[in-house]
This record gives C-alpha cells, sequence and structure tokens, in this order.
C-alpha cells in the first residue's frame, strides 16, 4: 500500500515541476504512486538526475492509457548493478567528508577525525573497485593524449588519494586548530566533487552496458565489489 499517490495525468509540462517537488520530499521507508498518461522514461531519468540518483522506481502497470510506478529512495532497495552500487557509495562518501569538513569549521576536530578516518577508508575501497575491478575488465578506449575519461579518471584517483593521504598525516601528527587542516578540506571537496560528477556523466553510461553484456550480468562482478566497499575482500584480483 502506497504512502501516497501522486496523479500526473493530465498535467503536460506540469508534470516534471510536481513530481520533483512531491520526490523530493520521500522519507526513508515510504512507497509513493505515481500515475501516468505517458510513458515515464524521460521524465523519470530527468528527475533521478536532478535527485542526484536518490529515488528508484519501477513500472507496476504499462499503458497507454495508465502508467503506474512505485517510487522508493533508492537506499530502500538493492542495488541493481556495480553502477548503481558506486552511484550510492559517492553519496555515502560525500556526506562523511562534508560531516568532517563541518565539525572542522565548528572547531570540533575530535568529532571530526573518526568521519575523517571513514572517509579515507571508504575513498581507498571505492577506488580500488574502480582501478582493480572495473578498468581492466570493461576498458573503453585510450588515447594517447591522456584526456580519455578512463585515463582522466585514473590521474585524478591518483591526486586525491594523494591530497588526502597528506591530511590523514596532519591528522596522525595531531591538529589544534580548524585552520590547519580547512586549507585541504577545501582543495578534496572540490576535486572529489568534480571527479565523481564527471565519472558519473561520462564514464558511468558506458560502464552500465558493458556490464549489461557481461554473460551474467555483471552479477559477479557486483557481488566482489560489495566484498571490497564492505572490506571484506582486501585485494580484487585475490580470486
Ligand atoms: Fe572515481
Ligand atoms: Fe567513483
Amino acid at each position: 500500500m502506497a504512502d501516497f499517490s501522486l496523479d500526473l495525468r493530465g498535467l503536460g509540462s506540469h508534470a516534471h515541476t510536481r513530481a520533483y517537488y512531491t520526490l523530493k520530499e520521500l522519507r526513508p521507508g515510504q512507497l509513493f504512486e505515481v500515475l501516468l498518461d505517458q510513458a515515464p522514461e524521460m521524465l523519470m531519468e530527468a528527475l533521478s538526475l536532478q535527485l542526484r540518483h536518490g529515488i528508484h522506481w519501477q513500472t507496476d502497470a504499462a499503458g497507454p492509457p495508465l502508467w503506474r510506478l512505485s517510487v522508493r529512495r533508492r537506499e530502500d532497495v538493492e542495488p541493481v548493478d556495480l553502477v548503481d552500487l558506486l552511484t550510492r557509495d559517492h553519496l555515502r562518501i560525500d556526506r562523511l567528508f562534508a560531516s568532517a569538513l563541518h565539525k572542522v569549521n565548528a572547531e570540533d576536530l575530535a568529532g571530526a577525525e573518526p568521519d575523517f578516518r571513514t572517509y579515507v577508508t571508504g575513498l581507498r575501497r571505492h577506488i580500488q573497485v574502480e582501478n582493480e575491478l572495473i578498468v581492466p575488465l570493461l576498458d573503453l578506449p585510450r588515447h594517447p593524449s591522456g584526456q580519455d575519461p578512463t585515463s582522466v579518471m585514473l590521474r585524478e584517483h591518483e591526486e586525491i588519494l594523494e591530497q588526502t593521504a597528506l591530511l590523514e598525516s596532519q591528522f596522525d601528527e595531531g591538529v589544534d586548530a580548524g585552520w590547519e587542516v580547512a586549507p585541504y578540506f577545501a582543495l578534496i571537496s572540490g576535486a572529489l566533487a568534480k571527479h565523481e560528477g564527471r565519472e558519473e556523466t561520462n564514464l558511468f553510461p558506458h560502464w552500465s552496458r558493458a556490464l549489461r553484456s557481461l554473460p551474467d550480468g555483471g552479477t559477479e562482478l557486483l557481488a566482489r565489489a560489495k566484498a571490497i566497499l564492505a572490506g571484506e575482500s582486501r585485494d580484487a584480483k585475490a580470486r
């Protein structure tokens, strides 16, 4: 039984705005039913992008004349594939980093450190999945200039890992005041946001297609990636 029914029939171009403001309010555990008088793909994909992939939708009835969808928050359903898993992991890493940054700005260094350390572990595992599991299996054509999306990604990983390691050593030595680490936080925050945005735009659509074309649809890779992100597998190649 849905918690809320959103009827977009007959709204024409207003359907998008109405759906955006309603689905933005979707809370964990809630189920919204959406009724449409046209095929939902374009609308839902645009909304999903605007809501930073925070929603999951499935078609329960496919018209014409009526399309009925179930919409939930993405964290309420299991990841459907590796790209879905990595997209969620971006959000998780961002939240951890933002929380640490927020606490640094409030001079709560004791509170910032555990968030930062969890971010470091999460970041290293995330990059391990991308570099070791995905790149060798789903490689895209490389360009000698190094400007192809895969080479750019690998370079940015190095940079973000280096900046993160610098900040980590600051914390290892002990931080007495927010200003000592604030510039590093600002640097990483910008680099991370740009990197994730580029990855989601330039690489994820290719990865999704490549995963779908694997004999098992990428099921085994998804399981291996989950194990790495959960810290259950130290080496992606050790299988
Ligand atoms: Fe990445
Ligand atoms: Fe990523």
